[in-house]
């Protein structure tokens, strides 16, 4: 906890009610060094779940090399490094998120950049992306998905959570049929679950293997 300027209510409005890029990124610059501990206190467990379906579709394969996208302070990346993954980069839009991503010493490289743009990774770069709490309200919209494909290999693995309500009311869930049928990717699992438990609210946690 830092001798912080803003409450936690307070942070999550703007954060929530964010209506531009630079307005998110200005609520995440004042919340990035109390981010961690108001997300304990919130009961947040996506980042843990997200890793145990992260490697339960790698089936414990180590080796992989991973993309932790919107990485946040690297909350996902802690986990994976506790379930063994050893190589792993974290991106996102925010410095200043990154800069407590670092402080893990969990991932070879920090990668600022924005996920509503082209990514500046090469295709087929990763075995497989893991991107929490990040498809949601006001964050990135459902085309951020077709980037993430991209930057995945064939037959490597996609696990994201997508906010409960936004699912269908901000197009994830038609983008995610749509590119099924396409063949760009196929559905592994599909479920519900908790995502702050304090808050009672819930995410689709969603796995995927790129075709
Ligand atoms: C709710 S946090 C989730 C962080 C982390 N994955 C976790 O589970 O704690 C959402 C993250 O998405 C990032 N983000 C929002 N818009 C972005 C964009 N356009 N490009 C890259 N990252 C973005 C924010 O900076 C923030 O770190």
């Amino acid at each position: 906890m830092t001798d912080r300027t803003i409450t936690k209510t307070e942070i999550l409005n703007k954060v929530y009610t964010a209506d531009d890029h630079e307005k998110l990124m200005d609520a995440y610059k004042d919340w990035a060094a109390d981010y961690d501990s108001d997300l304990e206190e919130l009961g947040y467990v996506a980042h843990i779940t997200s890793a145990r379906a992260l490697d339960q579709a790698l089936g414990g394969n180590h080796d992989a090399v991973i993309l932790d996208a919107g990485s946040g302070t690297g909350l996902v990346g802690e986990e994976l490094a506790r379930l063994g993954y050893r190589t792993m980069d974290a991106l996102d839009y925010s410095q200043d998120m990154l800069d407590q991503a670092e402080t893990k010493n969990v991932y070879r490289k920090l990668i600022q950049a924005d996920m509503k743009e082209r990514l500046p990774l090469d295709d087929n770069a990763y075995d497989a992306v893991v991107c929490t709490g990040t498809f949601t309200y006001g964050h990135i919209s459902a085309e951020g998905f077709d980037e993430l494909i991209r930057v995945t290999r064939p037959g490597g693995t996609i696990v994201f959570t997508v906010r409960e309500g936004a699912y269908e009311e901000y197009g994830y869930r038609k983008k995610m049929l749509d590119l099924e049928v396409k063949g760009e990717w196929e559905l592994v699992s599909f479920y519900d679950t908790p995502y702050q438990i304090e808050e009672g609210n819930t995410c689709k946690m969603c796995t995927y293997r790129v075709r």
